[in-house]
């Protein structure tokens, strides 16, 4: 042993498991959505005008559409710049074809890359042949652009909590792979599909591991709908079963609520 090596001292059992190591996440509790989309968008064109080249981890949904809708605004008007900016979606439905009105990548060229030019945007393609090979393919992408600056991700609806579409069992160190979607949340979603019968059964996702990477996490939820899975996320054991909990792991998280969705948080 050298005389550096023997300095080292590490007691055992003294330390707790990394997992079991958490952080409260700074919450920001705004009286209503469009306050929201406001602070969120406020955010983010902070972080990209602080860092042209930062690489986003961005989410789709209903939560960021008016998130999505600001920061267009701001970027022809010349509050902001995207043209060096990288973006890395966090999932997308498998198998579906790209162009269908359906796909998050249709999703995300209506709210924002058919608006704003954005130096490189990816997403995983819905339409490759085998899940598997354009999971390992996005996977290796992302490695590609790490370190990533900014996850934005909403939560899941019902108790699902999930993050990106890590639904329940994910675990914490999970990469981007095929999962199967849960019930609730093709129910939820089936209602944006043209045809709901079409939504597919499952999807590629950022692993819960690749969104803790980033090295700032702004979670986003709005509606009482949304209530039960954030104080869950917030309040409960940080667990596979609600995935979202994993984001206490994380040391910076941002989470920006609506009074809806943080109702059962308040008065705690
Ligand atoms: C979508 C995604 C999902 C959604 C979540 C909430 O890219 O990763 O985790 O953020 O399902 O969806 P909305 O916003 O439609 O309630």
């Amino acid at each position: 042993m050298t005389a550096a090596e023997s300095r080292i001292v590490v007691p055992e059992g003294r330390f707790p498991e990394p997992s079991s190591v958490t952080y409260p996440p700074e919450l920001v509790v705004l009286p209503n959505a469009e306050a929201v989309d406001a602070y969120a968008a406020g955010l983010i064109i902070e972080q990209i005008r602080t860092k042209p080249t930062s690489v986003l981890t961005l989410p789709t949904g209903n939560t960021p559409i008016g998130m999505y809708g600001l920061i267009v605004a701001s970027a022809q008007e010349g509050i902001v710049n995207l043209s060096k900016t990288t973006i890395v979606n966090l999932d997308e439905y498998h198998p579906i074809d790209p162009a269908s009105l359906d796909s998050y990548a249709s999703f995300m060229r209506r709210h924002l890359m058919d608006h704003v030019p954005v130096g490189e945007w990816n997403i995983p393609n819905g339409g490759a042949p085998s899940a598997d090979e354009e999971a390992q393919r996005y996977r290796a992408l992302l490695e590609a652009r790490q370190p990533v600056d900014l996850a934005v991700v909403g939560i899941g609806p019902g108790t699902t909590c999930h993050i990106g579409f890590n639904e329940k069992g994910s675990e914490p160190d999970s990469t981007v792979r095929y999962v199967t979607l849960d019930l609730q949340t093709r129910e939820a979603n089936a209602r944006l599909f043209e045809d709901p019968s079409q939504i597919p059964e499952g999807a590629l996702t950022q692993g819960i591991g690749d969104i803790l990477r980033a090295r700032w996490i702004i979670l986003i939820a709005k509606g009482v709908h949304k209530a039960w899975g954030v104080n869950r996320t917030l309040k409960g054991p940080v667990s596979s079963d609600a995935p979202a909990s994993f984001l206490r792991i994380h040391p910076r998280v941002t989470a920006v609520l609506d009074q809806e969705a943080a109702q059962y948080l308040l008065g705690n």
